[in-house]
């Protein structure tokens, strides 16, 4: 049987590093919500092992791809002999916080489940997924999230208010282990305030979720990559209400009410940065579905 994946990308609308733990993974408290920018993954039975293909020529073909070690961690743990051809339909932009890899990685995990009738749930997919990476826990789960611990202790969420997001990558990619190396616990001098957002996204009030927008990584990516800090400038200039980098950078979103203003924003950032998106903020809802 073939099976087709939705694999869509999260942001961070919080992102507090908590502690440096002993085993060099950082405690983490984060809100994650997943945004209607996806990449699609063809599963394809085949004879042997694994094969990889993908639309994009930024992504490896080998294990250094995370959907390719989530179909070899499925078959070694439960015994598979039958192999697969996993085909990346890639369009979440690579290296940039917007947790491409681990969502192509916890797609692959929920095709091959039902693929191969393995009847794992949810969070068994999760815990299988934490092996792969921090961030595919969430994504096995998606919608809308607070993450702890590295990323795997999820607290569902109800949807933020419906708006769109703009994003924007800038041509780098970003180090997310160079990022955290370079982050000095000691200098965070301001935090995100994790109850006042799960308070704005109770009440779905989009201003105070705009006003709530904070990521402690933010400062440390803009140290290496000023390009960041002007894309933010400019996404409040040409009209975004709140604005933030994602993950450990470099993506850029901003959260913008009306879709004219969306659009008004990407077209005046077209011409710095080539990288550029307009989507619906979607997680949880039922048209977020991940099949
Ligand atoms: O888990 P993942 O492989 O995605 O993490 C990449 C790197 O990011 C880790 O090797 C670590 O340096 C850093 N990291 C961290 N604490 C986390 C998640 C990631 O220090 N909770």
């Amino acid at each position: 049987m073939d099976i087709s994946v939705k694999a869509p990308a999260k942001i961070n609308l919080t992102l507090d590093v908590l502690h440096k733990r002993p085993d060099g993974y950082h405690d983490l408290e984060m809100v994650m919500t997943t945004v209607d920018l996806a990449d699609r993954i063809d599963l394809t039975e085949i004879t042997g092992g694994i094969r990889l293909q993908s639309t994009s020529g930024f992504v490896p073909f080998d294990d250094r791809n995370l959907a390719y070690r989530a179909a070899a961690l499925i078959k070694e743990r439960f015994g598979i002999t039958k192999g697969v051809n996993i085909l990346i339909h890639k369009r979440i932009p690579v290296a940039a916080g917007l947790a491409g890899g681990s969502s192509d990685a916890a797609a692959t995990l929920r095709g091959l489940n039902k693929m191969w009738n393995l009847g794992l749930s949810t969070e068994e997919l999760g815990e299988l997924g934490l092996a792969l990476g921090s961030d595919v826990p969430f994504c096995v789960q998606g919608g809308t999230a607070i993450a702890r611990g590295r990323g795997e202790q999820l607290t569902p969420l109800s949807p933020p208010p419906p708006c769109w997001v703009v994003l924007a990558k800038p041509p780098h990619g970003v180090s997310t282990v160079e990022v955290f190396q370079a982050l000095k616990m000691e200098k965070i001098t301001t935090r995100p305030n994790l109850e006042g957002m799960l308070n704005a996204l109770d009440k779905k009030d989009f201003d105070q979720v705009c006003e709530q927008l904070a990521n402690v990584l933010e400062g440390v990516t803009m140290a290496t990559y000023p390009k960041v800090r002007f894309l933010k400038e400019r996404m409040a200039t040409f009209g975004a209400e709140g604005v933030l980098m994602s993950g450990s950078g470099p993506t850029v979103f901003g959260l913008v009410k009306k879709e004219s203003v969306a659009f008004r924003v990407v077209n005046g950032l077209r011409g710095f940065c080539r990288q550029v998106y307009a989507v619906r903020m979607l997680g949880g809802l039922k048209e977020n579905s991940l099949e």
